[in-house]
Parts: structure tokens; C-alpha cells; sequence
């Protein structure tokens, strides 16, 4: 049987509560302008699938006063510290265990459902899709936030960053069942799911947009919790691994040094 939740032990890791964090600083601000697009009520209901330590739940809440928001995960201390952070804006923010492949919602329930950071770190993406679209109302939106791991740029110094970007998440994923290349495929699935107004577009992470050190604080998590199942899944070592992520970190806080990290935001109505 496939496992469900590959990424389970560095999802619950320390590195990834500061990597979560930095994550939404550099990505919100941007993010921020596709939500409001959305034509939604005055008084959303919204579903955060996988809201982690509920960095975009607490976000959401905070963008539409009189929403209820409710952020679903399977890691218990990461639902523990999202209600401790956020236990102002309760009860219209409520935190849930429950797995996003099996929701306890009714159909057509929320008028909004964000995914963020999760459909790339799964097997059957199009799976979850569907049951996100199922809890959904119709005229609802589904807003995604599906990583790609073809889609990080960064300059060549000792060692070329391409060829890591190239081999790792590639047979990552292979290893994994995950799809790290899901940004630029969850379009056919949801066009295949014949849903409305499909858009993708992407936030910008890079050096320009976002204070280095912001940037800098993602790759420095991702190292923290990653390093090691690259080794154990990848031809790259562990500590060649490190050596790459030290030298990402290190270009993007020289200051003449440019680096890019393009995440697809992808939305649809459903019909
Ligand atoms: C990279 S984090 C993103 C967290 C949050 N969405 C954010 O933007 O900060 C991915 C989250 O998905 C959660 N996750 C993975 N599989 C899940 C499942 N089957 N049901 C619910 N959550 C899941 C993980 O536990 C983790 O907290």
C-alpha cells in the first residue's frame, strides 16, 4: 500500500514549524492579491486542507473578519501550537484532525478551500483534489499552492545548483510516490475534473521581492530537514546535499546575488 504521508517525519519536525513561517512571510504578501480575487460572501465559510501550524488559516481569518475558518492536519502538535498562536481569533478559527483524503464535511460546504504546501508532499494529488472540490459549494473556489521543483533558479558557484534541482526531487518522488513537478500538473487535473476559471499564476520568491534573509531562512529550514532523506532517497549524499543548500543560502545573502523560487498558485470555481 502507497504511504499516505511520505514526508511525515520532516513535516513534524522543528525545521519545518520555522520553515512554514518564513514560508508565508515571503509568499502571503503576494498570495494575498490572488485571494482577492475571488468573489466569495461576506461571511465564508473556508477550509484550510493540511493548514499545518495554521500560518494561511490564521492569515485567512485575519483577511475575512467575519469568516469561520477551519484548518484541518493529521500532526497533532502542529493543530496543538496553530490553536495556542491563534486562540484570539477563536471560535471563528478552529483547528481539526482529519486527513484530507477522508474529510467529515457534507458536500458543498465551504465557499473557499485553500491547499497550501501539501499537494506536492503526497501520492494521489488528483485524489485529494477531488475531495477538496467535493466539500466545496458550487460557485465555491479551490485556491492550491503546488510547489514545483523544477521551478527554483539559483547561480552557479563551486557547485551548479541545477544539477541538484535536476536529480533530487526527481528521484525524490519516484521514491516517495509524490509528484515534486505537481505545479505544473495539477491545470490538467482540474480541467479534467471540468471545473471553471482555472488560473495559475505565481509568486515570485526571490531576491528582489523578498528580504534575503526571509529567503535565506526557507532554504536553511529546508536544508535542516531535508538533508538527510535526500541521502537516504537520492544519489546526492547527505552532506553533498548540505554543501548544495549551503551554497543557495549563501547566494542569496551576497548581495550581488540573484535567486528565484517560482510557486504556482493555482485556482478553479467549481461548477
Ligand atoms: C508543508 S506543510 C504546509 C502547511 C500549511 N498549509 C502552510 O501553508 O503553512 C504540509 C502539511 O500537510 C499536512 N498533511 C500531509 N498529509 C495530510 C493529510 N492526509 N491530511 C491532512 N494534512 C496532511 C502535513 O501534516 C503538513 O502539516
Amino acid at each position: 500500500m502507497t504511504d499516505l504521508n511520505p514526508q511525515a517525519k520532516q513535516m513534524a519536525d522543528e525545521s519545518m514549524v520555522r520553515g512554514l513561517e518564513a514560508q508565508a512571510r515571503a509568499i502571503w504578501p503576494q498570495e494575498v492579491e490572488l485571494i482577492r480575487r475571488y468573489q466569495l460572501p461576506d461571511e465564508p465559510r473556508i477550509l484550510d486542507a493540511g493548514c499545518g501550524t495554521g500560518e494561511g488559516s490564521s492569515r485567512l481569518a485575519e483577511l475575512f473578519p467575519r469568516a469561520r475558518v477551519l484548518g484541518v492536519d493529521i500532526i497533532d502538535a502542529h493543530l496543538e501550537l496553530a490553536r495556542a498562536r491563534y486562540a484570539k481569533l477563536a471560535p471563528r478559527l478552529t483547528f481539526e484532525h482529519q486527513s484530507i483524503f477522508e474529510l467529515t464535511a457534507a458536500d458543498n460546504i465551504f465557499d473557499f478551500t485553500v491547499c497550501r504546501h501539501v499537494l506536492h508532499s503526497i501520492p494521489h494529488a488528483d485524489r485529494v483534489i477531488a475531495e477538496l472540490a467535493r466539500v466545496t459549494r458550487s460557485r465555491g473556489y479551490l485556491h492550491l499552492i503546488a510547489e514545483d521543483y523544477g521551478m527554483l533558479h539559483f547561480q552557479r558557484g563551486t557547485l551548479d545548483p541545477r544539477d541538484f534541482w535536476h536529480v533530487g526531487p526527481a528521484e525524490f518522488g519516484a521514491k516517495t510516490g509524490t509528484d515534486l513537478f505537481c505545479g505544473r500538473n495539477v491545470f490538467g487535473i482540474l480541467s479534467a475534473m471540468q471545473l471553471e476559471a482555472i488560473t495559475v499564476d505565481y509568486v515570485v520568491v526571490d531576491t528582489v521581492r523578498v528580504p534575503r534573509e526571509t529567503f535565506a531562512a526557507i532554504i536553511t529550514a529546508w536544508r535542516d530537514g531535508y538533508a538527510e532523506p535526500i541521502g537516504q532517497y537520492t544519489q546526492i549524499n547527505q552532506e553533498l546535499a548540505r554543501q548544495y543548500f549551503d551554497q543557495m543560502i549563501a547566494s542569496i545573502r551576497d548581495p550581488n546575488g540573484y535567486a528565484v523560487w517560482m510557486v504556482p498558485v493555482v485556482s478553479a470555481r467549481i461548477s
